[in-house]
């Protein structure tokens, strides 16, 4: 029985040793240890053993089943422990690895200049408004003076809608002026930035939308002083004291006298050349154009109900296209519309 029993130690512990899974060893526990297993059938015939072997085999019966059930549960932790090692191996988290970069949005660079332009105007007392981008021939036209038949009505200039002409896609913010004054007796004092649409190819200085800002101001005794020095502010503010601006007579039906404002070319500073080669930013002019100008013309004040005698006023209208252009230093106004991202992200 003696060697019953050291044989069937000699293979249990084998086969634990071997076990590579713990259901293995589960198996081996229950095939020795078990009801029916090896060393429970060995300890069945006890009975058959003398009164003096029986003590002496009972004590090594139990030291090899306390020895197996030691490393039984030795060698199940050790598995277990095998186990997580595994998996936590597995599973591993290369912190060190450099995570992706989400890309942070911001303004658009025009929408920042067009900030500017409103915070400087605010700050001299404008309101901001907005209207609609569809509009009526009306008010873009006729009550501003714009007779049937002028050029600027043209078909080939201009976005209709439908073949009576009526509405259209507004050609200037000008429309706002009449917007403001049929509903405001003076004092007015307002802003209307937005887009505006013409039949333009798109160029290095055209696009068939592009954004102005029209200006307002109607009150007692308002000059073309006033008008100078409201503009020579914006200019002053945006680009520096240093900058030079010019003011050129021109004509608008709706304003008079009226004048157009050029800022002096950025890139040649005025000479209209640089090392001999025609300045291609300002075409050799020397100046850009800014913006539109003029003192109110009396029969559009009246046109709104506004009496031309007590009140006077004047209105602009920029290019906020051309402002940017002057304000970033950019040679051509198609990168405003573009989108790219290698433009976009340098501002
Ligand atoms: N609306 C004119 C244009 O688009 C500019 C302008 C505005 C002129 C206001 C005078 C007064 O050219």
């Amino acid at each position: 029985m003696r060697e019953q029993l050291e044989k069937i130690k000699a293979s249990a512990l084998a086969a634990i040793q071997n076990a590579s899974v713990t259901d293995a060893l589960e198996a081996v526990r229950v095939g020795v240890l078990g009801k029916k297993g090896e060393l429970t059938a060995v300890l069945k015939q006890m009975g058959k053993l003398s009164a003096e072997e029986r003590p002496v085999m009972g004590q090594l019966a139990n030291t090899v089943r306390a020895e197996l059930e030691k490393k039984l549960e030795a060698r199940k932790a050790e598995l277990e422990a095998a186990a997580l090692e595994a998996k936590l191996e597995a599973e591993a988290l290369d912190v060190t690895i450099p995570g992706k970069e989400v890309e942070m949005g911001h303004q658009h660079p025009m929408n920042k200049v067009l900030q500017e332009v409103k915070e400087i105007f605010i700050g001299m007392g404008y309101t901001i408004v907005d209207g609609p981008e569809v509009e009526e021939a009306a008010y873009n036209f006729t009550r501003l003076n714009i007779e049937e038949g002028h050029p600027s009505r043209d078909r080939s200039d201009t976005f209709y809608f439908d073949d009576d002409d009526k509405v259209l896609l507004r050609t200037q913010t000008s429309p706002m002026q009449i917007r403001v004054m049929e509903h405001q007796q003076p004092p007015i004092r307002i802003l209307a930035p937005g887009r505006v649409f013409r039949k333009d190819e798109a160029d290095a200085t055209h696009s068939p939308m592009f954004h102005q800002i029209e200006g307002l101001v109607v009150d007692e005794g308002i000059t073309m002083g006033d008008l100078k020095g409201a503009l020579e502010t914006l200019i002053k503010r945006l680009y520096g004291e240093d900058a030079v601006c010019r003011f050129r007579p021109h004509h608008f039906p709706f304003t008079e006298p009226s004048c157009e404002v050029d800022m002096q070319c950025f890139k040649c500073r005025g000479k209209g050349e640089i090392d001999g080669q025609v300045c291609s930013t300002c075409h050799g002019e020397g100046w850009i154009e800014l913006l539109g100008a003029g003192m109110v013309h009396p029969k559009v004040l009246e046109g709104c109900g506004i009496d031309s005698k007590k009140y006077s006023g004047f209105a602009f209208g920029i290019g906020l296209e051309r402002m940017a252009m002057g304000r970033l230093k950019l040679n051509d106004l198609r990168l405003i519309f573009d989108n790219d991202v290698r433009f976009l992200s340098q501002f």
